[in-house]
């Protein structure tokens, strides 16, 4: 077998401090920017101190009792948390010795951030990568992507148009060269996120409120980070999972179909790996409230003092999120206020990348909108944050409801060759479990491999 180069296992993504101390302080050195392998070791949610890199939102920015905490993705090498997965499908591919340097090229499907990661991680590991993505979507995407050397094949539209790259993809598979790191169907992207992001968030209450989590809100792009709900859910059982989607594209709760400008999420779908039993509420987030929203964070310091958020608090936050961000803490505060969580209650959400990303958005915002001093960053932080209703929020713990994500997901993958009893399998808790067990495998494998 060709040289592979080797990064963390599972249990070193979640305890960077198992990771050999003279790598760990190699990797902390390193610049997360850098195309450096020692760079594999900084996937993790945590920091030199192994601390999960967090924000707890400011009451006066949320105008609800309980504590939302977000968990920081900008942090990961390459800007967002989705390059955990890429890693994750790559490196077991390796050990499982379906991807093999020098033979494949990898292929990315994606709208913008798995792109990113996939030409990350492939610049490190040394593999040619094709990211397949719209030709629509925010234009520092395609710059990153560019610069880490992967090659681009765009398909016509935006990020609900992202069933055109999983069928251009599929195409692309007819070449044997071409392995997909195909993240709405492979378990990897779950692994990484019930092991990493869920035991994350689980250490990330601690010493918050009742240091419980009552609600964890994401909205599902692959839905790999709604996979931690399913870790969240063993630590606390009491805990409810919404997975939230744009008004525009509301496909899970209606089979609604649009366009819309939350970049990462609403891909038109159920994927494969979104495990919807443990789904128990969908809600509906406006997209150009999140886009408003970003720019409030982002250029209304003046504003958020004004309405008692701390300057060093408003600062802080000001780079840390991304349109999708807003939408996971919009859906957060729309959850507390109808669970009617109280000040000892804890919400967490995801920040899966920061501001970076997003000039090109808040200029077509500003181009939109004419106006955008002070006055109106005012209006729209009260609309976009303080006024938050319980609106579009609908509860799917019946059978009727998961019955309805069930045919979904058939809709959406028979299609692709995916066989009825393996869809009908995931209907069990046993087979996400089942799945879930084999991050020690795969652990054992890399380390085995790692010492060769
Ligand atoms: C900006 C952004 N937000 C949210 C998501 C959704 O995350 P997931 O794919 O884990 O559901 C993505 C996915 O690419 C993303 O890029």
């Amino acid at each position: 077998m060709s040289k592979i180069p080797f990064g963390p296992t599972y249990d070193e993504m979640l305890n960077p401090s198992h990771v050999d101390p003279k790598i760990r302080k190699k990797a902390l050195a390193a610049n997360p920017e850098e195309l450096d392998p020692v760079n594999l070791f900084n996937i993790t949610w945590k920091n030199e101190n192994n601390e999960v890199n967090k924000i707890v939102l400011p009451k006066e920015l949320t105008g609800v009792d309980c504590n939302i905490v977000v968990l920081l993705g900008k942090y990961f090498p390459s800007g967002s948390h989705k390059v955990g997965p890429a890693y994750s499908t790559l490196i077991e591919g390796c050990v499982d010795n379906t991807i093999i340097p020098g033979k494949h090229t990898i292929l990315g499907p994606s709208t913008g951030n798995f792109g990113i990661g996939v030409a990350y991680i492939c610049n490190l590991m040394k593999y040619d990568a094709i990211v397949i993505m719209p030709d629509n979507m925010s234009k520092e995407r395609y710059e990153r992507i560019r610069r880490y050397g992967a090659e681009l094949d765009l398909t016509p539209g935006t990020e609900s148009d992202v069933i055109l790259t999983l069928e251009r993809t599929f195409k692309l598979k007819e070449n044997p060269k071409n392995r997909s790191l195909a993240q709405f169907e492979l378990l990897p992207n779950y692994r990484f996120h019930r092991h990493v992001t869920g035991n994350s968030c689980i250490e990330a209450v601690k010493g918050i409120g009742n240091g419980r989590i009552a609600c964890f809100t994401s909205a599902p792009g692959s839905a790999g980070t709604l996979g931690a709900g399913d870790q969240i859910k063993k630590a606390f059982p009491e805990a409810k999972v919404v997975a939230l989607e744009p008004y525009e594209c509301s496909t899970l709760m209606n089979g609604g179909r649009g366009q819309h400008r939350i970049e990462g999420i609403g891909d038109k779908m159920c994927t494969l790996i979104h495990n919807v039993i443990n789904t128990d509420y969908i809600a509906l987030v406006k997209d150009d409230d999140c886009v408003r929203g970003l720019k409030v964070v982002h250029d209304g310091l003046d504003i958020l003092v004004e309405n008692g958020v701390k300057k060093e608090d408003a600062i802080k936050m000001k780079d840390m999120f991304g349109v999708s961000t807003i939408c996971n803490i919009i859906g957060a505060i729309k959850m507390a206020k109808y669970l009617k969580l109280g000040p000892n209650d804890n919400v967490v959400t995801i920040a899966t990348d920061g501001f970076d990303r997003y000039d090109s958005v808040i200029q077509d915002l500003e181009r939109r909108y004419l106006e955008t001093a002070d006055y109106v960053l005012s209006r729209w932080f009260k609309d976009v944050f303080r006024k938050i209703g319980e609106e579009d929020i609908v509860d799917y713990r019946t059978d009727t409801q998961k019955e309805k994500l069930f045919h979904q997901k058939e809709k959406d993958w028979l299609k692709f060759g995916y066989k009825q009893e393996y869809l009908d399998a995931m209907r069990s808790m046993d087979f996400w479990d089942y799945e879930y067990e084999k991050i020690h495998h795969y652990d054992e494998l890399i380390k085995k491999l790692r010492k060769e």
